[in-house]
């Protein structure tokens, strides 16, 4: 594994590293909390309210989103379920502002980005998210080092920092010999490393993961959940879609959803059965 104990946080959450994730309202029962020191709220990083998306092509209307409310807090794990063709790459491109939205709000950090110009947008999300997708996304004639500086050469860090951070990055995801392959000469499992490191390498507030094992195989994708983890425990916010039933039940916190809306929100233990879960 790439982290040997008693090693400092990664540098891409080190500023919520210790941070610990609140539990979810759904989890709190209903006893009242017992007095203690006065606790300034938590505020999501991420709020959504009534979104909806709806595509128009030549063969019709899809209403892939109908209403969506979702929130994201500070240091939280959100696994995604629900069965194909549901909205849930659709909810994940509407609220990273990949994608427009048809009516609602997202904010993020309090700023609302779909008021944002494309421009801004697109800023926000080079300095405040990062991306992990099923098929890697990695540009194949980058090495793998050149591919995690990406992010940072764009938000304007300097050459040399960013080679720096990117290796270091790449240690961490257990790549740190790697650094001079191209895509193609490592492993699936390796690629989505160097994603997950290039995803994580401008310390952004919030990670969006789009079935990040879908094309991996069952010891491959477990390697990557745990490293996934492990950033998470070290206070990384995470949302990550997956069709994987062992994934999506290994957070404390499962959105599932079903035909363009959340249908459940809180603990897979008391998750609806649907047919992804059966799978
Ligand atoms: N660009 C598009 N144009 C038209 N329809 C689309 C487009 N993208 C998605 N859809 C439709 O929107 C609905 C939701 O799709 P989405 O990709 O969000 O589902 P999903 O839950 O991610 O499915 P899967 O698990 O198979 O990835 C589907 O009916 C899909 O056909
Ligand atoms: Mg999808």
């Amino acid at each position: 594994m790439a982290f040997a104990s008693g090693e400092r946080s990664p540098a891409a959450v080190g500023d919520q590293a210790g941070s610990v994730a609140p539990s979810h309202p759904l989890l709190t029962g209903s006893e009242p909390a017992p007095p203690g020191p006065e606790v300034a709220p938590t505020l999501p990083i991420l709020s959504a309210r009534g979104v909806r998306k709806t595509y128009r092509t030549g063969a019709g209307t899809v209403e892939a989103l109908r209403g969506v409310d979702l929130d994201v807090n500070p240091g939280e794990l959100v696994m995604v379920m629900g069965p194909s063709g549901n909205g849930k790459t659709t909810m994940l491109n509407c609220l990273s502002g990949l994608d427009d939205i048809d009516a609602g709000t997202v904010t993020i950090d309090g700023e609302d980005l779909h008021a944002l110009t494309d421009a801004q947008r697109t800023a926000q999300r080079a300095r405040r998210m990062g991306f992990i997708f099923q098929s890697f996304n990695l540009i194949p004639v980058f090495t793998a080092a050149e591919n995690v500086e990406l992010p940072l050469l764009c938000t304007g860090v300097r050459p040399r920092e960013a080679r720096e951070r990117a290796h270091d990055m790449l240690e961490r995801v257990g790549l740190g010999s790697r650094g001079k392959h191209r895509p193609l000469e490592l492993s699936g499992g390796q690629q989505q490393r160097v994603a997950i490191a290039r995803a994580l390498v401008n310390e952004p507030a919030i990670v969006w993961a789009d079935e990040p094992t879908g094309n991996l195989d069952t010891h491959t994708a477990s390697d990557v959940l745990h490293l996934m983890r492990e950033f998470h425990a070290a206070g990384q916010t995470l949302v990550v879609v997956t069709h994987d039933h062992q994934i999506g039940t290994s957070s404390e916190r499962l959105v599932q959803m079903i035909d363009g809306l959340v249908n459940y929100d809180g603990h897979p233990d008391g998750a609806p059965p649907d047919p992804t879960f059966d799978s």
